[in-house]
């Protein structure tokens, strides 16, 4: 399976800039998309435009929230059938920056996830623990209570072709440049793999880590058998540090 790489440029780019990146580098990332599955997701103002730039190619495009309802009055909000109407294939729910800033909670990010999948659009479920967690040993409880409804739903509602993409994302690791030792990182990303393949054992299971990753630490954080992909942030506003990730 080829690594696949998700920029999430949260609110970090502009309408305008979001499409001069996508103009001005289309031709390499069709070249890297040979080799690497590609998900570019922008503001939810760019989408359209993006999904035009890059509509007979291979490179996906995501978006960054969604409702947790399917319609009504929710000023503000956009609902996953829109998202679908427009061609959206994948949509990044849970990320902590949603947990911590706008107080989304797992049941949250559970009506979410039935949504997106009632309108086949394939959700990358973020979890993560705290530092503070993290120093309390607390990281497994911490995940398990942060996934475990998202897992039920999965498992009653088969979609998506029965794929799962979850990304673990250290809060701590977000935009600090600080990556968890590596015993550590195998330990959790080998734990999250056998707990999703005892419990959906007819999906093909992606695991994707994020946290600062970088073109420096990418090769070291390659070597972890169970990572199947990187959920990237800050390196991806960047063309050349988010290229040089995905050819490391
Ligand atoms: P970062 O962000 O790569 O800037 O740490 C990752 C994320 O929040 O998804």
């Amino acid at each position: 399976m080829k690594y696949l790489y998700v920029a999430n440029w949260k609110m970090n780019m502009s309408f305008e800039k979001s499409i001069t990146f996508c103009a001005q580098n289309y031709n390499r990332l069709i070249s890297l998309s040979a080799t690497a599955d590609i998900v570019i997701c922008p503001s939810f103002i760019a989408l359209k435009s993006i999904i035009e730039i890059f509509k007979n190619s291979i490179i996906a495009i995501g978006a960054q929230n969604c409702s947790q309802y399917a319609i009504g009055p929710y000023t503000g909000e956009i609902a996953a059938q829109s998202l679908k109407e427009i061609g959206v294939a994948y949509c990044i729910v849970g990320h902590s920056e949603r947990r911590i800033h706008y107080g989304e909670t797992s049941e949250v990010i559970a009506k979410k996830v039935v949504l997106l999948c009632e309108n086949n659009i394939q959700p990358i479920i973020c979890i993560g623990e705290t530092e503070m967690e993290c120093n309390q040993q607390k990281i497994f409880t911490v995940l398990t209570q942060q996934i475990e409804q998202c897992i039920k739903i999965i498992h009653n509602m088969p979609c998506c072709a029965n794929r799962v993409i979850i990304a673990y994302e250290p809060v701590w690791s977000i935009g600090t440049g600080i990556i968890l030792k590596q015993e550590q990182l195998e330990k959790i990303f080998t734990w999250l793999a056998e707990l999703l393949y005892a419990q959906l054992p007819n999906y093909s299971i992606q695991l994707l880590y994020g946290g600062s990753v970088s073109s420096i630490n990418v090769s070291q954080l390659k070597t972890i058998r169970q990572i199947d992909g990187f959920l990237v942030g800050g390196a991806s506003l960047n063309f050349e540090s988010f290229s040089k990730i995905i050819t490391q």
